[in-house]
């Protein structure tokens, strides 16, 4: 397979993940040890893709920052800004003069998965596609780009979120394409263009095909519940990543403290320079983050503490994310996917659940909520 180049699009706000995409964009959020886009970034090289351009909409300073030039993941960054957003497909125009005239990769920038790319390349290659786009069964299709199939994968009809009576198959495009550089013609210059709604429609008939990926991991990570439950999948070894490997040698960092009687479950992290004080439970799908530090007498399950944030002694805390340095008294209880800012202040005995967000560096009086 000749090397490749992957299009990367990271042009979304991520507002569904407030309060922790308030100070970040998505693609950098954390997400077990590790910036969410590392996930995507180590899922192409290992696909043989060497060179990747990523499309950012704004605040690209800190994105490049924190992943850099790619040398880390094996690959070569180029970081294009655009001046004014162009949609899915115009985003394209952007990265064109950074690709080599041969076929190459598009991948939405918000999924975490371990789709077989080196296969998806294949196929198009032996269809002589066009665009060959990768597609998933789910359960329900609605937030998504649903793909009609031919018996022999061209696709026969494509509808970006279908309405309910519209659904007749649960295979779903997974935001992951392989494209000739023809695909170009498609695209309308200057102005605002969909790939979904533009650019598939007229390619159906005309060379567009799918390739089904079955048995592999995938999920859009843009909501608290769905990056709890990814935070959970990746600790749980359900999708092939690098976190996978790194727990090999068991979910404690050599260099964190483990109180006397605290449990930690082995799909679970304490990650390097944390603390965690006496009768703790460190349960299925938590994470505690670096140099962060839990009191006594804590239950944590699918709980994600980040960097530097310190949990009060007798919390409780489920199904929710604790943001980088942020502080929470005793006694503190969160579940329900509650999420607290970065530096926040919790005082004792709050209750946050159903969804409850405390936004970045606020502070809440002991006692103040109870939701
Ligand atoms: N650079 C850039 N510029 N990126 C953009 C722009 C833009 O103008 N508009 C959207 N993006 C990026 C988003 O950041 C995201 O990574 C990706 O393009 C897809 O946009 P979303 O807004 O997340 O779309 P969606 O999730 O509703 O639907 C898309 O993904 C589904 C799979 O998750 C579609 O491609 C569907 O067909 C698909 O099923
Ligand atoms: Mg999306």
């Amino acid at each position: 397979m000749p090397s490749t180049q992957a299009v990367i699009l990271v042009g979304g706000k991520g507002t569904r993940l407030r309060p922790l995409t308030s100070n970040r964009p998505k693609p950098i959020v954390p997400l077990v040890d590790r910036p969410f886009m590392a996930y995507m970034l180590e899922w192409v090289a290992s696909h043989g893709i060497t060179d990747v351009i990523m499309c950012c909409g704004f605040l690209a300073d800190a994105m490049v920052e924190e992943i850099g030039d790619g040398r880390r993941y094996g690959l070569n960054i180029t970081w294009v800004v655009e001046p004014s957003p162009r949609g899915t497909a115009g985003a394209l125009w952007y990265a064109q003069p950074h690709l080599r005239d041969e076929r190459f990769l598009m991948l939405n920038g918000d999924v975490l998965t371990d789709m077989d790319l080196t296969a998806q390349m294949v196929a198009h290659e032996q269809t002589g596609a066009v665009g060959t786009l990768a597609l998933v069964p789910v359960e329900d299709p609605t937030a998504y780009g649903l793909v009609r199939l031919h018996p022999d994968d061209s696709v026969r009809g494509f509808l970006e979120k279908p309405t309910p009576e519209q659904i007749d198959t649960d295979l779903i495009s997974a935001g992951a394409y392989v494209l000739e550089p023809s695909v170009f013609d498609l695209i309308p210059k200057d102005r605002l263009v969909s790939i979904e709604r533009e650019v598939w429609p007229k390619l159906v008939g005309n060379g567009l095909y799918g390739c089904v990926h079955r048995g592999r991991y995938w999920m859009d990570i843009g909501t608290p519940q769905r990056y709890l439950e990814g935070t959970q999948d990746i600790l749980s070894w359900r999708v092939r990543t690098k976190v996978a490997e790194r727990l090999r040698d068991g979910p404690v960092d050599p260099s964190a403290v483990i109180g006397e009687g605290s449990v930690v479950d082995r799909a679970a992290l304490v990650d390097r320079d944390a603390r965690i004080g006496p009768r703790v439970t460190v349960g299925t799908g938590s994470v505690v983050g670096p140099g962060a530090v839990i009191s006594e007498n804590v239950i944590l399950e699918n709980a994600v503490v980040l960097a530097g944030a310190k949990v009060g002694k007798d919390s409780r805390l489920r199904d929710c994310v604790v943001g980088v340095d942020a502080v929470l008294g005793t006694g503190v209880i969160m579940s329900d996917a509650a999420m607290v800012g970065d530096g926040a202040q919790v005082g004792d005995g709050n209750v946050l659940s159903h969804g409850m967000r405390v936004g970045p560096g606020a502070t809440l009086a002991p006692g103040a909520v109870w939701f």
